[in-house]
């Protein structure tokens, strides 16, 4: 399962990125409005000029549109692949939007579609020719519902036909999701920066490693 960083703050990119084990990024709208500089004059460029930078450190960036109509989101979904080829144009799942996603696919430009909460609207989005889908679990789950079913629903419905539309886990809140995505068999899973960095740490590590050191210290006379 590829492993995406869910940030719009590139020294995060950068920190996760040296590890060894990222291979992409999705930014929203709403994670770009966090790490916005009050006074920015020119957002747009400051948008752009984040992407870029992510781009250098991973082959896969997901910027979303902001228009929701279909040709606001093809104008602005073709400025953003033009500026590096690793740019994903993100498109929320809409019926505006699932055109656009056509348009896009028939210019070999590649989207996320976003916001699907349903394996209708998966299905929809895979076959107006979406590159990844976008499940978000956490919401579902916020309201009571079962994110992960939803997730076991889609990939069910893959395997029987064969899509090509990569499932992308969205909206994780903990390690779990990702173990559970991952064991499901999703394509990819994108984690928010905190739970990223809980990922690769265990007590029994720490304290495995500490005695390791311990024990050895007393052998060179520490
Ligand atoms: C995915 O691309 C979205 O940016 C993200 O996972 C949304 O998560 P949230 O529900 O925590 O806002």
């Amino acid at each position: 399962m590829k492993l995406f960083l869910d940030t719009a703050n590139v020294a995060q990119v950068a920190e996760i990125a040296a590890w060894g084990v990222l291979d992409g990024v999705t930014t929203n709208p709403s994670l770009v409005a966090k790490e916005a500089k009050d006074g920015t004059k020119n957002p747009l460029d400051a948008f752009k000029k984040t992407v870029l930078e992510m781009c250098k450190l991973v082959p896969c960036v997901s910027a979303q549109v902001t228009a929701t109509d279909t040709e606001g989101m093809k104008k602005q979904g073709l400025e953003y692949a033009r500026w590096h080829k690793n740019v994903v144009v993100k498109v929320p799942m809409t019926v505006e939007g699932l055109k656009a996603v056509k348009f896009f696919a028939s210019k070999k430009i590649k989207t996320n579609v976003t916001l699907v909460f349903s394996a209708a609207q998966a299905m929809l989005a895979a076959k107006a020719g979406a590159t990844i889908i976008s499940p978000f679990i956490g919401r579902l789950d916020d309201q009571g519902e079962d994110g992960m079913s939803l997730i076991a629903e889609i990939m069910e419905i893959w395997q029987q036909y064969n899509f090509k539309t990569e499932v992308l886990v969205a909206s994780t809140r903990h390690p779990r999701h990702i173990v559970d995505a991952a064991r499901i068999g999703a394509h990819i899973c994108t984690i928010p920066y905190d739970v990223f960095r809980k990922l690769p740490g265990h007590a029994l590590t720490d304290n495995g490693l500490r005695k390791f050191q311990s024990d050895w210290g007393k052998v060179i006379g520490q």
